[in-house]
C-alpha cells in the first residue's frame, strides 16, 4: 500500500504525550510527529519500549514503521516512564487498552490507573488529557472524577474526549487524511487547543459535548457492523432464490443515501473493534434498560456466517470428519497480522470438532495462530497448505491468494473444492478449472450441480 504522508506541518509545535504503544497509541505518536510536534509516547510494557527505541514494532502496520524510524532519532521518543511523557507535555493522548469482560462491558482498569499516573506526575504546565481509547460513553467524565480526586493546588487537569476511526492496515492515511476530527468538551477552551492540533489536516471538524463524541464512535463502528451483517442476511436470501448478491449490492451501493463500502458478503466482520464495540454498546444500552436488538441480531448474524459455511462444505464433503481442509487467511483481514476475533479463527474451531484436519495458511499471522491452536499445521505457502486438501476455504482475501494459481492449486488438491468465504475468487474461472466452487449469496449454476455429483 502507499502510505499518503502528509506534507502539512504545524506552526505551532507542542509536546505531546502519548499513553499506551498500541495500534492507537503508536499511529498517534508517529503521526503528531509527522506534524511536527515533540512527541513521547510511553507504556507500561519495558520490552515493548526497548524494541520500539530499536525501531522494532510489536505488530504490522503499513507505513508505520518507516514514520517511527523517520522521527526517532528527533521528534519522537519512547519511555516507560510517566514522568518523561507527562512532566513537559501540552497534551496527554490516552490510549490504553479496553478490553472486554466476560459480562460484553468494557474493562476500563487500565484507563483509570494510567488517568491516575497522569495526574500524579503532570507538571506546572498542565496538560489537557485526551482521552483516544474506545470506552463505553461516561468514560470521559470518570476520567474527569479521577482527576479531580488525584489534583493538588493546582486544580484537576481539563479533559477532552476525541474517539479515533482509524482502520488497520490504513491507520496512518485515516489519522493524516481524516473523515472527520470529533471532539467533546465541556471547557471550550481546551477543545480548541486540541482542535488546533488538527488543523492542518483539512478536515472537517465536529465540536459536541462530551458525551455526544464518545456515542459517535461507538454508534459508527456499530453501523458498519450493521451494513456487514445487512448484507449477509441479504446473502442468504439471495442464495435460496437464486440471485447474486456481489451484484445486489453494487445496485444498492450507486445509491448514494445506501454507499457501497461495507456490503461486501462474507463470512462477517472480525477484528478488535467492531465485534469488541457493538458488544459493548449492546451492554451498555441493556445497563440502561433499553433493548438493543438489532445490535444483538448483528452480533449472531455475524457468528452464524462462519457455522452456514462449515454446515453448506459438510454437505457437500458428506461429512467433515477425517477430511483435510486448509482455510487460506488467519488475519481478521488483509494488511494486518492481527487475529483477534478473526473469522478464520471461529472456521477452525468449528472444523477441529468437526474432527477435520485443518492446515492454516496466512502470510504475516502464522505465529499468533500457533500459538492458540498449537495442533494445527500452519504455512505461508498456499499450495503447501491445500497438498491433499478435500477442500480450501479463503477466510481473508490477501492479494497472494485471490491470485492463486487455480491449475497449480488443482494439481495439489485431493479433492477440488472451494468455498470462498470472500467472494474475492471469480466462480466461472474456478469452475472452468474443474474446482466446486461454494461462494456467498451466489447463484448455483448448472455446471456446478453436476460437478457435485463428481465429489
Ligand atoms: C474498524 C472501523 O472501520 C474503523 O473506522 C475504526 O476506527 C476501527 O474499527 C476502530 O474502532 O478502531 P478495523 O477494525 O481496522 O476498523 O477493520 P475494518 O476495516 O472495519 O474491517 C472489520 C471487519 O469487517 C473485517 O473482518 C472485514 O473483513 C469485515 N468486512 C468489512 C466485511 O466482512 N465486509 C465488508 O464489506 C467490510
Amino acid at each position: 500500500m502507499a502510505t499518503a504522508i502528509s506534507s502539512a506541518q504545524t506552526k505551532n509545535p507542542k509536546r505531546i504525550g502519548v499513553i499506551g504503544a498500541g495500534h492507537v497509541g503508536l499511529v498517534t505518536a508517529a503521526c503528531f510527529a509527522e506534524l511536527g510536534h515533540r512527541v513521547a509516547c510511553m507504556d507500561i510494557d519495558v520490552e515493548r519500549v526497548h524494541e520500539l527505541g530499536k525501531g522494532n514494532l510489536p505488530f504490522y502496520e503499513p507505513g508505520l514503521q518507516e514514520l517511527v524510524l523517520k522521527h526517532a532519532s528527533d521528534r519522537l521518543v519512547f519511555t516507560s516512564d510517566y514522568r518523561e511523557a507527562v512532566g513537559q507535555a501540552d497534551f496527554v493522548f490516552l490510549a490504553v487498552a479496553t478490553p472486554t469482560t466476560a459480562l460484553g462491558s468494557a474493562d476500563l482498569r487500565h484507563v483509570r490507573s494510567a488517568a491516575r499516573a497522569v495526574a500524579r506526575v503532570a507538571g506546572g504546565k498542565r496538560p489537557i488529557l485526551v482521552s483516544k481509547s474506545t470506552a463505553p460513553v461516561g468514560i470521559t467524565e470518570t476520567l474527569a472524577s479521577v482527576l479531580l480526586a488525584e489534583s493538588n493546588g493546582d486544580g484537576p487537569l481539563r479533559v477532552v474526549a476525541n474517539p479515533e476511526f482509524l482502520r488497520e492496515g490504513t491507520a496512518i492515511r485515516d489519522f493524516l487524511e481524516p473523515d472527520r476530527v470529533v471532539l467533546g468538551a465541556d471547557d471550550l477552551a481546551a477543545r480548541d487547543a486540541v482542535g488546533a492540533l488538527y488543523e492542518p489536516l483539512d478536515c472537517p471538524i465536529l465540536y459536541t459535548d462530551i458525551k455526544t463524541a464518545e456515542m459517535v464512535k461507538y454508534a459508527s463502528n456499530a453501523f458498519l457492523a450493521t451494513k456487514i451483517s445487512f448484507i449477509n442476511e441479504i446473502a442468504e436470501v439471495c442464495e435460496k432464490v437464486g440471485a447474486d448478491v456481489r451484484g445486489v449490492a453494487r445496485g444498492m451501493g450507486l445509491d448514494p443515501r445506501i454507499g457501497s463500502d461495507f456490503l461486501s458478503a462474507g463470512i462477517g466482520f472480525g477484528g478488535s473493534c467492531l465485534p469488541k464495540d457493538v458488544r459493548a454498546l449492546s451492554y451498555l444500552a441493556a445497563v440502561y434498560g433499553s433493548h438493543p436488538q438489532l445490535l444483538n441480531t448483528v452480533l449472531q448474524i455475524n457468528e452464524e456466517q462462519r457455522r452456514r459455511l462449515v454446515t453448506r462444505l459438510r454437505n457437500l464433503l458428506g461429512g467433515l470428519r477425517g477430511t483435510r481442509i486448509a482455510v487460506l487467511g488467519l488475519a481478521f483481514k488483509p494488511g494486518t497480522d492481527d487475529i483477534r476475533d478473526a473469522p478464520a479463527l471461529d472456521l477452525i474451531r468449528l472444523l477441529e470438532y468437526e474432527e477435520a484436519d485443518v492446515r492454516a495458511c496466512d502470510p504475516f499471522a502464522i505465529g499468533a495462530t500457533q500459538a492458540h491452536f498449537p495442533d494445527i499445521s500452519c504455512e505461508s505457502d498456499p499450495y503447501l497448505a491445500a497438498t491433499d486438501c478435500d477442500a480450501v476455504i479463503l477466510a481473508t482475501e490477501w492479494p497472494e491468494f485471490r491470485d492463486i494459481d487455480f491449475d497449480r492449486l488443482r494439481a495439489v488438491m485431493r479433492r477440488p473444492v472451494l468455498a470462498d468465504g470472500r467472494n474475492a475468487w471469480d466462480p466461472e474461472e474456478a469452475r472452468r478449472h474443474g474446482f466446486v466452487y461454494l461462494g456467498m449469496g451466489l447463484p448455483e449454476d448448472a455446471s456446478q450441480r453436476q460437478q457435485r455429483v463428481l465429489v
